[in-house]
């Protein structure tokens, strides 16, 4: 369990929708949803395209936060393509994505990029949504606490003083978008390193912030998934494009 004080961080659950869904799929998407998001049950996010945040604002219901998929680490200026925290917030995000394993992969973001992005969200206040996770050659190779680690003090080295108002996923490259998820064991495993370090770092404040698995989660799995020790939520890809699939998977994330 998280800590023998009893305090426990808040259980989220996040849809990451990648490159899917323009505003008419959206608007569809939360007609269809039919979670419960009441105060006291688990926080909702969605992650949609950017061209679709203004339809996920509009159409979200009560309770729901919508983010983006990333944010560059600038203010403003001749960036092409890319959205600043300021320019997210505008248009009605409250969250951001941070070094999705997609990201740093296919798009080279480095750790030292990381790192600035969640300065930049954090001094715009958007809640960052830090992803860490190990390749499946650094698992075979027994670095999985290494890399989690490093991605982690990486992501927090320009940040101004010790701050709690994030949240974490834990995603093994491995795991997203394979049909391969790891066991609870695997997970509980790597949510304890990353615990142990946020309390070296934050002390008590550790337990303020939700830790995710993120990595073909889908109804079936998704309260096995939450039992483990140190699960605060899920982070879904594929499975949170489909409203009745999203909405079981906040169901079972209601049982921690
Ligand atoms: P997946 O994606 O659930 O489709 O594996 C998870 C993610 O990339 O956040």
């Amino acid at each position: 369990m998280s800590g023998g004080s009893g305090r426990r961080p808040p259980v989220v659950v996040a849809a990451n929708w990648k490159m899917h869904k323009d505003p008419p799929a959206t608007g569809s998407f939360f007609r269809e949803f039919r979670a419960s998001t009441a105060e006291g049950g688990p926080r909702v996010l969605v992650f949609p395209p950017a061209a679709s945040l203004a339809a996920a604002v509009a159409a979200r219901p009560p309770g729901v936060s919508i983010g983006v998929q990333n944010i560059h680490w600038e203010d403003k200026g001749a960036f092409t393509g890319e959205i600043s925290a300021p320019i997210a917030r505008g248009a009605g995000a409250s969250h951001a994505l941070v070094g999705h394993s997609e990201r740093r992969h296919l798009f080279g973001e480095s750790d030292a990029d990381v790192a600035r992005k969640m300065a930049a969200a954090l001094r715009h206040g958007l809640v960052p949504l830090l992803c860490v996770g190990e390749t499946l050659r650094e698992r075979e190779a027994g670095r999985v606490e290494e890399v989690v680690l490093r991605q982690l003090d990486r992501a927090l080295e320009e940040l101004p003083g010790a701050r709690a108002d994030f949240l974490i996923a834990y995603e093994p490259v491995w795991a997203i978008n394979t049909g391969r998820t790891a066991t609870p064991a695997d997970v509980e495993a790597a949510h304890g390193t990353l615990r142990g370090r946020l309390r070296e770092r934050l002390g008590a404040a550790a337990a303020d912030v939700s830790i995710l698995y993120g990595g073909s989660v889908k109804p079936a799995n998704a309260r096995a998934l939450m039992a483990a020790d140190d699960v605060d939520g899920l982070l879904v890809g594929g499975a949170s494009l489909d409203a009745d699939q999203f909405a079981d998977i906040v169901e079972a994330a209601r049982s921690r």
